[in-house]
Formats: C-alpha cells, sequence, structure tokens
C-alpha cells in the first residue's frame, strides 16, 4: 500500500480524532520566530526548534557537534553559547545542503564566531568507527519522514508507504549509536526529528534502551508549550502552533 489514502490511514491510527486537526495544522503556513542574530540580521525559525537547540546545555569551552546541521537554524543556536575556548563542527551529508549551511553561518555570524566551526561533510552513522569519545555536546537532529513536507508535495505523498519510517527508523538509530560513541563520558546530546511518527522518535530511543542501556541515562524534559513522551517530549501545532518536533535528552553515563 502507498500514496495518500495509505498515508491517511497510517496517520488516523496512531492519531485517531485528532488527526483531521493534526493535518490540518501541518499543512498550513508554520509561525516562525524572527530570531536576531549576531551577524546583525534576522533567521525565521520554528519556535519549537529554538527550544530544541537550547535546551542543549553548552558551556563556553566545549567541543560541539551539530551531526546534521544543515541548513543551519540550530547551529546558529547553539554558536552563540560557544566562547572563544570552544569550537563547533557543522557536519551534513549532503554537499548542496553544505552550501546552504555555508551561507546561512557565513551570512548571520560575526566573524570571531564563525571562525570557530568547520564545516565537515561525513555519513554520521559511520563517524564512530573512525573516533570515539570526542565531543561534549552532540545534537543529533535526524532526517526524518517529515510528514508537513510530505503533505505539501504530491509527488512525495504519491511516494508515501508505511516502510518509510521503518527504513529512516534503521538510519536513525545508526546515528544515534554512533553519536553515543562519539560523545565524551558525561557528553550530553539531543536526538530530535520533525517525525510524527512514534517508530522515528520513542522507538528509536526504545531500540537504544534494548541495546546499549549500561550506556547512557536520559533527562526529565519540561517546556512551557508541548507535552512528554515516554523517553522524550513531543511539540505539535494543532495545539503548541510550532512543531512537529520530538526530542529527547540523552546523558553517556561517566
Ligand atoms: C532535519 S535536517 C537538519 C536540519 C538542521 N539541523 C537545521 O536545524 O537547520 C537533516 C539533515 O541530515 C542530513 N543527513 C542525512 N543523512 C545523513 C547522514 N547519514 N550523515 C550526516 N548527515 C545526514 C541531511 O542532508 C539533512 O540536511
Amino acid at each position: 500500500m502507498r500514496g495518500p489514502a495509505a498515508f491517511e490511514e497510517y496517520y488516523r491510527d496512531l492519531y485517531g480524532d485528532r488527526w483531521p486537526r493534526l493535518r490540518d495544522a501541518l499543512v498550513r503556513p508554520p509561525e516562525k520566530a524572527k530570531m536576531p542574530t549576531p551577524g546583525g540580521k534576522v533567521y525565521e525559525l520554528d519556535p519549537a526548534s529554538i527550544l530544541t537547540a537550547k535546551s542543549l546545555p553548552i558551556e563556553p569551552h566545549h567541543r560541539v557537534l551539530d551531526a546534521c546541521a544543515a541548513p543551519g537554524g540550530k547551529c546558529l543556536i547553539l554558536a552563540q553559547s560557544l566562547g572563544s575556548q570552544g569550537n563547533l563542527i557543522a557536519n551534513d551529508v549532503s554537499r548542496p545542503r553544505r552550501l546552504r549551511l555555508k551561507k546561512v553561518l557565513d551570512e548571520h555570524l560575526t566573524s570571531s564566531a564563525r571562525n570557530r566551526i568547520a564545516i565537515t561533510g561525513y555519513d554520521v552513522r559511520q563517524w564512530s568507527q573512525r573516533e570515539k569519545s570526542s565531543f561534549d555536546r552532540i545534537l543529533l537532529d535526524a532526517p526524518c519522514s517529515s510528514e508537513s513536507h510530505v503533505l505539501r508535495e504530491a509527488t512525495e505523498l504519491q511516494k508515501w508507504s508505511p516502510s518509510r519510517s521503518k527504513r529512516l527508523a534503521i538510519d536513525q538509530y545508526a546515528m544515534l549509536a554512533s553519536c553515543l560513541d562519539l560523545l565524551k563520558p558525561s557528553g550530553i546530546m539531543i536526538y530530535s526529528t520533525c517525525s510524527l511518527a512514534p517508530q522515528e522518535n520513542d522507538g528509536v530511543l526504545q531500540k537504544l534502551f534494548d541495546r546499549r542501556q549500561e550506556d547512557f541515562y536520559l533527562d526529565k524534559l519540561d517546556f512551557p508549550i508541548g507535552r512528554p513522551t515516554q523517553y522524550g517530549w513531543y511539540f505539535l501545532p494543532d495545539e503548541d502552533r510550532s512543531g512537529p518536533m520530538y526530542l529527547s535528552r540523552i546523558h553517556r553515563k561517566p
């Protein structure tokens, strides 16, 4: 089964009576916050994305990885918490998206903040095979189903099938496990997606519990909007006028 009818059935099963409201909210133009940036410009970003990036507690001297950074909205927030002793790797596997990322960082940061950022193009799933325990903080804003995008693009909706989340969840887990190994002991990371599918959110965390429970623990999150899930937090656009965004905060054990 694929296409609009399969999509409708899948999300109606997940969200029940709420689904029509949620679907309407997903296709409404998003209400973005106008975020003034140190470069003297304004970057428009969803409020849930701002809360997600700010929930990574960065200290000025930290070595930080933004593992899937393009186009760079959350990266701008991470960069502003770093001091002169800190540095940030802004990584994205896609070359065209890295070019967009570079433009965003060049335009919105002061030269001293920009000089603390290196842009790289590694596949996060394999990164921990080359190095381990390297970063104090990691943001893993993973590629996901992005249902709001699917609903707005007729060709994407035609191609959609339930196996999409299943496939993505496999990659998301590989990225999450790799990032856990890249974190220093006692380091903290955020795993986030803009997907409505629990399989890509709490489901990925469940797999980490099943396979790596001895290596990490989770934080209790609290925000002025949204609601908790089993392992994280959801911002959903029908009630929060923001999102969709899921996040979980993960501590690597000392
Ligand atoms: C949700 S977007 C990131 C949005 C970004 N954090 C922001 O706030 O602007 C996910 C990104 O992951 C990148 N990506 C996909 N697979 C990847 C992989 N295996 N390794 C590194 N980056 C990847 C995509 O190119 C895409 O730009």
